[in-house]
């Protein structure tokens, strides 16, 4: 007989990738026309479309936002076929709206997926503040901490010279004291236009080119990183950044402890994670969607799983004449 608990398991990211690759491709096809509506519905509408066709009982918690509000993809909404694994589902189908109307880089279609009840809904607070590093900043950097104590101590613990250390920032004026202060003690910053996701995908891989992500963003991404980064044990701490006290107690009913500090394992419970990333603009960790090109639209995607620590990269070729 078979010893089922020595048999590989499903590995369901591998079919969720059908998803960000058509949103990606719906997606590309609105870049740089200046409608971001547009280029956002076409990736909705396509990632939806696919999610149905995998055989698992997904539940969206972090969508495109409440129902009546967002007709597909909100809040609670159930996808896939409704059998199989149980799973809580957070997705972004373009991370980086505006970059993709502006035809700029950097704009992906992303998703996460974990256990079903193990991720924080944290959706009722737009903004998060956020550090992203990798396992070497466990017991090393905190919320708690000024900037530059964090850079000093990842950098001693790196074994790296302060100098060599580059931080990512989304490029905000609301950033504007927290990059002077990554500078003065003589750290690099990387400042992104859009997708903090990403961002904290460099900052917590191997393969990266920046030791840290540091600053406020949005806060379902925020949870979507943490799942991210559970496939190289990255480490990731978020605190709620309500913008006033309307939505600070918009968070509270909803559960939320907008004081505390959140690790990575309280905004996602779970250790068996999944994230799928497809390129819609070329940017620093995929290639965006290209074609079609004699008969064929070609797509990059990275699949991490987080039970395994594998990492995959996708490249896909798709009948054009398929996505006519
Ligand atoms: P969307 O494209 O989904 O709107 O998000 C882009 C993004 O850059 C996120 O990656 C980031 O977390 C958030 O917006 C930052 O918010 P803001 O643009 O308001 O500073």
């Amino acid at each position: 007989m078979t010893d089922q608990s020595q048999q590989p398991d499903r590995n369901l990211a591998l079919e969720l990738v059908r998803s960000t690759e058509a949103a990606a491709i719906r997606a590309s096809a609105w870049a740089g026309r200046g409608q971001k509506n547009e280029a956002d519905g076409a990736a909705v509408n396509a990632m939806r479309q696919f999610l149905h066709t995998v055989s698992f009982d997904g539940v969206v918690v972090i969508g495109e936002g409440e129902k009546d509000k967002a007709p597909m993809l909100f809040n609670g909404e159930h996808v896939g076929d409704g059998t199989g694994v149980q799973v809580d589902i957070a997705v972004d189908p373009i991370d980086g709206t505006t970059q993709t109307a502006a035809g700029r880089p950097n704009a992906v279609s992303i998703m996460s997926v974990a256990d079903r009840g193990s991720m924080l809904d944290a959706s009722s607070v737009f903004y998060m503040d956020k550090i992203v590093t990798d396992r070497t900043g466990v017991g090393v950097v905190s919320l708690d901490q000024s900037p530059e104590d964090n850079i000093r101590e990842l950098a001693r613990a790196k074994g790296k010279p302060v100098g060599e250390m580059t931080v990512i920032v989304l490029d905000r004026p609301r950033h504007e004291e927290l990059i002077e202060r990554i500078r003065s003690v003589g750290a690099k910053t990387s400042l992104i236009l859009d997708g903090d996701v990403v961002g904290g995908i460099n900052a917590a891989s191997p393969w990266g080119d920046a030791d840290l992500l540091i600053g406020r963003g949005g806060s379902p991404e925020g949870v979507i990183t943490a799942a991210a980064i559970k496939a190289f044990d990255g480490f990731m701490q978020g605190r709620l950044a309500p913008k006033d006290d309307a939505e600070r107690q918009r968070g509270i009913d909803a559960g939320l402890d907008v004081d505390r500090i959140y690790g990575g394992d309280d905004l996602v419970a779970s250790d068996n994670t999944f994230f799928v990333g497809t390129g819609v603009t070329d940017g620093v960790l995929l290639k965006g969607v290209k074609g079609p090109r004699d008969g064929y639209i070609h797509t990059q995607s990275i699949v991490l799983r987080s039970k395994s620590g594998t990492v995959r990269w996708i490249e896909a070729d798709h009948l054009a004449s398929k996505w006519a």
